[in-house]
This record gives C-alpha cells, sequence and structure tokens, in this order.
C-alpha cells in the first residue's frame, strides 16, 4: 500500500474549504474539527455548520468527542454525518476545558471506557471506516496498551500523535513510541506528529507508519501535500485560497466569512514571510474580497523574496 497523507482534525481551521484545498494538493484524506458529541444530540447551528461538507469534496471523515458511550454512539447515527467517508474518535485533547470534562485525552486515563466508547460507535458505524486518534498516553507512555485497546474494541485504524498529553505541544514527538505502536497491532497506524518538511516526513515514514498526518505544518501551507508526495506542477497560491473562500461563502454570511478566514490569511501571509506590519492588515479587513486583494499583492511581492 502506498502510504497516505493525511490532513489533521485542528478546531478553528479544518474547515469545508481547508480541507478541498489540501485534498487539490494531494491530502489523500481529511478530517473535520473535533464535533461534540453532546451539541450534535441538541442539534447546534454551530456544530451543523462546521459539520458542513462541500459537494465534490473528496474523502473526508468527522471527527467526534465526548464521554458518554450512548451519546457518541447516537451522534455516528446522525444525518449530518451520512456524507462523510468516516468517524473518527478524538481520544487526544489535552486542553484543560476538555480533560476537565473527561472528554478528549482524559479517556486515556480509563481505558475501560474508551473501549466500550470504540465499541458502542462500532455496533453503529458499518458501513464507513471508524478510527480513533490518540497520544501516546495521558501522564505517561503506554501507547501499547492504548493501541491494542483500539483494535481490540473494532477499530479499523488508529493515528498516534507521539506526545503525552501532558507534554501538550512541548518536546518532539516520539518517534519510537509510535514505530511500537505500529509494531503492536494489525490495523494500519498513522503518525503524526511535527512533520513540516521532506526531512521530518521521511522521520516519520521511517517508523514503518502507514501514513503521515500533518497539521500545523498544513496551517498557512496546504501545498506542503505536493511538496511531499514530490507532485510536478505549479502551485497557485491565489487560486487556491480563492476556492477556500468560495467554499466557505456557502455557509457563512459576510461577516462571519472574514473571522472565520483571518487566522488562514494571517497563516498564509507568514509563510510568504511578508513583514509583521503587512499581515497585520489583515485583522483590519471587514470585507472578504479586500482581503483577497491584499493577500495577492503579498504573493505578488514576497513570493519570491
Ligand atoms: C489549532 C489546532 C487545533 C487542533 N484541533 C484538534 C481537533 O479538533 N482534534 C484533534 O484530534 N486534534 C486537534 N489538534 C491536534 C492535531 O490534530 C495534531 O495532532 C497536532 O497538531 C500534532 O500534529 P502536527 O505537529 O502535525 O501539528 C489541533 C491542533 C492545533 C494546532
Amino acid at each position: 500500500m502506498q502510504n497516505k497523507f493525511l490532513l489533521a482534525p485542528m478546531a478553528g481551521y479544518s474547515d469545508a474549504g481547508f480541507r478541498e484545498v489540501c485534498a487539490d494538493f494531494g491530502a489523500d484524506v481529511t478530517f473535520t474539527e473535533m464535533l461534540s458529541a453532546q451539541a450534535i444530540k441538541y442539534d447546534s447551528e454551530k456544530t451543523k455548520a462546521l459539520a458542513f461538507r462541500a459537494s465534490g469534496e473528496k474523502t473526508c471523515i468527522a471527527q467526534i468527542f465526548g464521554k458518554d458511550a450512548d451519546a457518541m454512539a447516537q451522534a455516528c447515527e446522525n444525518p449530518l454525518f451520512k456524507c462523510f467517508d468516516g468517524i473518527d474518535i478524538n481520544m487526544g485533547c489535552p486542553a484543560p476545558k476538555i480533560v476537565k470534562n473527561g472528554e478528549g485525552s482524559a479517556l486515556l486515563k480509563n481505558l475501560p471506557l474508551a473501549s466500550k466508547i470504540i465499541s458502542e460507535c462500532r455496533r453503529k458505524v458499518q458501513n464507513k471506516s471508524l478510527s480513533v486518534k490518540v497520544r501516546l498516553g495521558f501522564d505517561e507512555n503506554n501507547i501499547v496498551e492504548i493501541v491494542k485497546m483500539c483494535e481490540d474494541s473494532g477499530a479499523d485504524f488508529v493515528t498516534v500523535h507521539g506526545r503525552t498529553a501532558k507534554q501538550m505541544y512541548s518536546g518532539r514527538a516520539d518517534l519510537d513510541a509510535i514505530a511500537l505502536a505500529k509494531a503492536s497491532v494489525k490495523i494500519p497506524v498513522f503518525g503524526n506528529g511535527d512533520v513540516t518538511d521532506a526531512q521530518t516526513c521521511a522521520g516519520m515514514l521511517a517508523t514503518g507508519v502507514d501514513g503521515v498526518m500533518i497539521g500545523r505544518g498544513a496551517i498557512g501551507s496546504p501545498w506542503i501535500f505536493s511538496q511531499l508526495k514530490n507532485r510536478s506542477g505549479d502551485i497557485d497560491k491565489i487560486q487556491a485560497i480563492s476556492k477556500h473562500v468560495e467554499i466557505l461563502r456557502q455557509i457563512y454570511p459576510e461577516r462571519l466569512l472574514v473571522l472565520m478566514l483571518r487566522k488562514h490569511f494571517l497563516a498564509y501571509a507568514a509563510k510568504l514571510h511578508a513583514p509583521v506590519k503587512e499581515r497585520q492588515k489583515f485583522a483590519l479587513q471587514t470585507n472578504i474580497d479586500e482581503s483577497l486583494k491584499l493577500f495577492q499583492s503579498l504573493v505578488n511581492h514576497f513570493e519570491n523574496q
């Protein structure tokens, strides 16, 4: 099997437009940001917008989070997810407000509950993939136990971010631990953490994983996928960002569109190495077409410097 390249679920970034642009540049699979099973139960409008999938969007998996096995299983059956290719369960988020609720990476402290959630979801997810995204452990690394639990509970594949929850984003992703995870189970294992270029990608693939999931390395540079796949052809940044905007225009009114895209424009401009003074202009924009024009002028100015 050829190694697969996955776009990570990232709250605030993995919107339908960004996902599709990454897919155009070669991401084989993309994920929504994490969606609350409770919010889905209560029909939250905000969550519905986050679960928007553009027509023609390539392989995309919806990620859910929660701690209640029934609510999680019910969420899997929600019509919102009919158009997605799979369901992914978040067992990695280390954010204090999520962990305090017993959700995300807190489930790594309670493997019997984690297993129950996966097996209840498995019962509902029959014709598409069910996967789990984990960290190495909560306080300590117990990744072998974790991935075996995922496999035994019915997951089709796991993605391992090579840090414990306690580490948050400090240090480097532990590639030896990811290699051990891969060697411990039969289901596919995807490696995640700190892949930003050909060298870090080669390091991750050397662990033997079935593919690489990329998060921060894609923010502001969705073309990373074509670079890592050695695809030839020009990268038209303006066309890519215009597509991102057009997809989100289908769901958000102008005011929200500007807000949703501001961080993306800032990230795109940062990757162009535009000076801070130039980048800050995005913060003042209230009109998306003006933001696009500003971006175009930055590309013309800084692209080849
Ligand atoms: C802004 C941001 C939001 C994130 N949101 C999620 C999320 O919704 N679900 C999830 O499983 N992980 C989330 N993550 C973690 C990433 O998916 C990924 O595991 C992590 O960033 C490490 O990969 P990287 O080094 O390639 O960025 C988020 C990370 C960032 C930076």
